[in-house]
């Protein structure tokens, strides 16, 4: 293979630059010439990408966003877009493209491979929520953001003897929520994937009070079936024993250097999409099984998810009193 082209797609998570990096030099390493497609999916519709040098990639491993542009392209699930993109990659000489991006990005990936045309997935998205992978890019750097967040807000809860509801982001996913609860050592974490009734809140909230606590801290997931500033009105309209604040934590968990984890991890999934890619594969995701980054078929999502979460649940459980 000569040529290989490679997108960010969904939203931007920290350490997409980190691959960008990998890709590019283990492509040009084994003698491809690297084409950047700008803004995702998009970037293929509209025709726009560059060619990407060692040097031109220099310098963006510890930054974070993408520096070729992320977003979704809801043109892109036209199948007859799908055949132009396809069409003008070949065009252009391209044999070979790797997306970067998150769960919807990935189904993109298959699209174009049963059209023919070989492509890789690298999982990059803070919601950590695609089947297959332990871990995504950018996922670590979003709980470290939210854990540090959380750290500053139970000081001024506990000074005012408050409860304080932080919500935090996932999509439909409560990853980023229960590791960061877990992390900053929160009263209380509620996820999409276990529901609770408001009652379980009040009476969680009493205990705590008996316990002596002096701040009552909830991590939030945003899929979750309240939003903050709701569960906010729902507590204080009750009586409580703490009262309630929130804060949104919003598109900070998505921006920021990348952590360690997220940089190295990125920079290992770079280069085993470009070897896979190389070794004639395709439809291939680059997942993070049992700490090993290791190609698996894109079509064999796993089960392991929910496992995964009943796990976390379990550790939060035994931690959080
Ligand atoms: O998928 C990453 C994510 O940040 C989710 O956590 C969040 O729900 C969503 O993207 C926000 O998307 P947008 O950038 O389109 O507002």
């Amino acid at each position: 293979m000569r040529s290989v082209a490679l997108l960010t797609s969904g939203g931007d998570a920290p350490g997409m630059n980190a691959c960008i990096r990998a890709v590019t030099r283990t492509s040009i390493s084994h003698g491809a010439e690297v084409w950047g497609i700008n803004n995702g999916f998009q970037g293929m519709v509209d025709q726009q990408m560059e060619q990407l040098t060692s040097r031109s990639v220099a310098g963006i491993l510890q930054r974070g966003g993408s520096v070729l542009g992320a977003g979704r392209c809801l043109e892109f699930i036209d199948p007859r877009v799908q055949i132009r993109c396809v069409d003008y990659l070949r065009d252009a000489g391209v044999e070979g493209l790797i997306v970067i991006g998150g769960d919807g990005s990935l189904r993109g990936v298959h699209s174009l491979n049963v059209l023919g045309f070989s492509v890789i997935g690298v999982p990059g998205s803070i919601d950590n929520d695609v089947p297959g992978t332990d871990n995504s890019i950018g996922a670590d750097t979003a709980i470290n953001t939210a854990v540090e967040a959380i750290d500053r807000l139970r000081d001024t809860a506990s000074a005012h003897h408050r409860a304080m509801i932080v919500e935090v982001m996932g999509r439909h996913s409560g990853y980023i929520a229960h590791m960061a609860a877990i992390a900053s050592g929160a009263e209380m974490v509620i996820v999409p994937e276990h529901p609770i009734e408001l009652q379980a809140v009040f009476d969680e909230m009493e205990a705590m009070q008996q316990h002596g606590k002096r701040h009552f801290i909830i991590v939030l997931a945003e899929g979750a079936k309240w939003r903050a500033a709701e569960l906010t009105q729902l507590i204080n309209d009750a009586d409580n024993p703490y009262d309630a604040r929130y804060t949104v934590l919003g598109y900070i968990q998505r921006g920021g250097s990348p952590s360690a984890l997220d940089r190295t991890m990125a920079t290992q999934m770079g280069v085993v999409a470009v070897d896979a890619l190389l070794a004639g594969k395709s439809n291939v995701l680059v997942a993070m099984q049992d700490g090993m980054v290791v190609p698996i078929d894109l079509s064999t999502f796993s089960a392991n998810e929910t496992k995964r979460d009943q796990r976390l649940k379990e550790v939060f459980s035994v931690t959080s009193t």
